[in-house]
């Protein structure tokens, strides 16, 4: 048994009682490798922003759940030595189970170093949800980790699981379920979707340029969550903006993406400000790196070293990474 406390991370308890109350929402960025995890952590540390390292089921499959674990640990020491190179306070860093779906994954998460699981019960019925979240919850608090439940199904991927449609949260159910199951935050589905096309084209109206607009994120459901669970910390998974220059610059060198449509920023800063304490992205970033590796080949050819081409992805993400906590969450000069 590993306690993050002695790892140098944090649970996520300050961080969102810190972002209801200034009105923010934390970063939770998913990491599946090195150059990903380098550039949250320089963009967070240079913009002073708390952050979330997600891990998911994907990412376990790819890069080995001890593997990222370290890597969420080296992460904290990385931090602490860039920090005392440039003079700069040390962030907050929590190391997060993204979409668990049993209580043997979140035990051994909690069990090896995680500060904060989520256990996706959604596609359960509701009792159901509430039994497992329960389950997880009294075991993680146990060890002081915080737990995050989800209401609500969205569409597009969730891991492993595939879902057509989204099937919104419905308020009526959620003073139920945090209180029967005793979770420290609430993911929420009001029409964020996972992925790089969130909406189909014909739910969108069109730009003069041609850019898709989708339909605005149903608010009005995330007011009726918010009276009906006053002060309490919600979630947003889906959270991606899918930038039409990133899908540019990757159809200018090669790639073939259609109809790609994401959340506007407008929106997602808008549901920062709200009781949203935490914004999901993970697409934005495999956008970006892919459009500087793109870019990258096409510019020059005769390159082999991998240095040469993940290095510019690495520098297009810490720029996107740092634009995220300025502009859209408000996280930045919060840590
Ligand atoms: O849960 C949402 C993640 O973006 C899915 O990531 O493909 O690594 O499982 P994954
Ligand atoms: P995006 O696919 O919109 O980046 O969402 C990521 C997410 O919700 C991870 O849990
Ligand atoms: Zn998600």
């Amino acid at each position: 048994m590993v306690s993050y406390k002695d790892l140098g991370l944090v649970n996520t308890r300050e961080m969102f009682k810190k972002a209801k109350e200034g009105k923010y929402a934390v970063p939770a960025y998913n990491f599946n490798n090195m150059e990903q995890i380098q550039a949250i952590i320089t963009a967070c540390l240079e913009t002073q922003s708390p952050v979330i390292l997600q891990v998911s089921s994907g990412a376990r499959k790819y890069a080995d759940q001890t593997l990222l674990r370290y890597m969420g640990q080296g992460a904290v020491e990385m931090m602490k030595a860039h920090a005392a190179e440039k003079g700069l306070k040390e962030i907050p860093i929590a190391l997060h189970l993204d979409h668990g779906d049993t209580f043997e994954l979140c035990k051994s998460c909690i069990d090896s170093g995680f500060s904060s699981v989520m256990i996706d019960g959604s596609h359960h019925s509701f009792e159901d949800n509430i039994a497992l979240t329960k389950q997880v919850v009294e075991y993680a608090h146990q060890h002081d980790v915080t737990v995050e439940g989800e209401l609500g199904v969205l569409a597009g991927i969730e891991d492993d699981v595939v879902a057509a449609k989204s099937v919104y949260t419905q308020p009526e159910e959620v003073v139920e379920f945090v209180e029967k199951t005793g979770v420290d935050s609430l993911a929420i589905s009001i029409g964020t979707s996972h992925g790089a096309n969130k909406f189909k084209p014909e739910q969108c109206t069109k730009n003069e340029e041609g850019v898709y607009i989708p339909p605005e994120l149903r608010f009005d459901i995330l007011e009726e969550i918010e009276k009906q669970i006053p002060g309490f910390v919600i979630v947003l998974h889906g959270s991606s903006s899918v930038p039409i220059e990133a899908v540019k610059i990757i159809n200018e060198n090669g790639g073939a993406l259609k109809d790609s449509v994401g959340i506007p920023e407008a929106q997602l800063r808008k549901a920062s400000q709200s009781s949203v304490c935490k914004v999901n992205i993970d697409s934005d970033g495999r956008l970006w790196m892919t459009a500087a590796i793109r870019k990258h080949f096409i510019e020059n050819p005769t390159h082999f070293d991998p240095r040469q081409y993940l290095g510019p992805a690495r520098v297009a993400l810490i720029e996107m990474y740092k634009h995220k906590n300025e502009n859209v969450l408000g996280s930045a000069g919060k840590a």
